[in-house]
């Protein structure tokens, strides 16, 4: 499949008081047209940062791109200009932000923020603009979109802010869209209906999507394959099935047994990784996970592991993979 976006050794650093936050430390992925990918892992690991890099969003200052390149469509987008960045956001790349309110102008009625942005990326005109915000405000499921194109967004329940984001995301039929934990707020059978809505819109049109979230649970069924997250970097990747029955980062399945799972398992105890990450000022030297890990040998902690390939698509950054690593090691001292 051709390539659409291809993320290379992407890091982004945050100055603060408290000294340089590396919340992005070389990550690399690719995603091609059509399909859609998901990007897992706990708070703070760096998933909406990577996210807001491929559309140039991270504030600068605090915000830093120390190295890497975000190739979309053959172009590196980093060198952009703003200028040249406007003509692609909500162009090509549509994207979903955790928090609707970011990206939906409260002052302004929700049917007028999709017009304006289908008159400066679209040709459309005149009437054609507002029967195509209403056919949005439609597709995403809204119930009476001609009433709803004359509302505010705090006329809108956040199921209904969240649907409206879709719409703007979608309007000019992007290439890529991002989801950044789209349905985090929303309640189980909103959230049901919204990942539904994302599938139908990448089998009709294409779209290719990055999906961002917290919850295993979600990524099955909606993502070909899945990116694993932590402490700034990207410790596993392969195939949903790949990650699901045959990962090997102990982060992996950590995250894996902490996600209600259909079926009889749902009995089962639910373990949480103990422990926290780590904070990114000073992250530690070797895997970052070697203080949570209940497998971890001495060179994790001084040394990084390296990326080991275990198949066309499955990828992994642990010692453990080493053909020297002992089975079951557990060498703490
Ligand atoms: N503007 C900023 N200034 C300083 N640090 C920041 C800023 N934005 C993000 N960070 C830091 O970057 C790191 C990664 O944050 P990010 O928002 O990408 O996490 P996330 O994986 O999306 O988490 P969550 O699941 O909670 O949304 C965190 O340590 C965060 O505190
Ligand atoms: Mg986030």
């Amino acid at each position: 499949m051709k390539k659409l976006l291809s993320v290379n050794n992407l890091q982004v650093h945050f100055t603060t008081f408290a000294g340089e936050v590396q919340a992005v430390r070389g990550v690399s992925f690719d995603l091609a047209a059509g399909e859609a990918i998901a990007v897992v892992g706990e708070s703070g690991c760096g998933k909406s940062v990577t996210a807001q890099s491929i559309m140039k969003l991270i504030p600068s200052p605090p915000g830093r791109y120390m190295a890497g390149e975000i190739f979309f469509n053959g172009e590196n987008l980093l060198p952009k200009t703003e200028k040249e960045m406007e003509t692609i956001r909500g162009k090509d790349i549509g994207m979903i932000f955790q928090d609707p309110m970011t990206s939906l102008n409260p002052t302004m009625k929700v049917g007028h923020q999709i017009v304006e942005m289908l008159k400066k990326h679209t040709n459309l005109t005149g009437e054609a603009v507002k029967r195509r915000a209403v056919e949005m405000l439609a597709l995403v499921g809204l119930p009476n979109p001609e009433k709803r194109y004359d509302q505010y967004p705090h006329q809108f329940s956040g199921g209904m802010r969240q649907r409206a984001m879709i719409a703007m995301a979608l309007a000019c039929n992007p290439r890529l869209l991002i989801a950044d934990e789209p349905t985090t707020a929303l309640d189980v059978t909103i959230q049901a209906q919204i990942l539904e809505l994302m599938q139908e819109l990448k089998d009709k049109l294409g779209t290719s999507i990055i999906l961002i979230t917290h919850d295993l649970g979600v990524v099955a069924g909606f993502a070909s394959r899945v990116i694993v997250m932590y402490a700034g970097k990207v410790v596993e990747s392969g195939t949903t099935g790949e990650i699901f029955y045959r990962h090997r980062h102990p982060y992996t399945r950590g995250l894996l047994a902490s996600v209600p799972r259909p079926g009889k398992e749902i009995r089962k105890k639910l373990n949480p990784i103990a422990g926290r990450p780590p904070g990114l000022i000073n992250p530690p030297r070797g895997c970052a996970f070697w203080p949570r890990c209940d497998r971890a040998m001495q060179v994790c902690r001084e040394v990084q592991p390296d990326m080991v390939q275990l198949s066309d698509t499955h990828w992994v950054s642990c010692w453990l993979t080493h053909e020297f690593a002992a089975k079951g090691a557990n060498v703490r001292s």
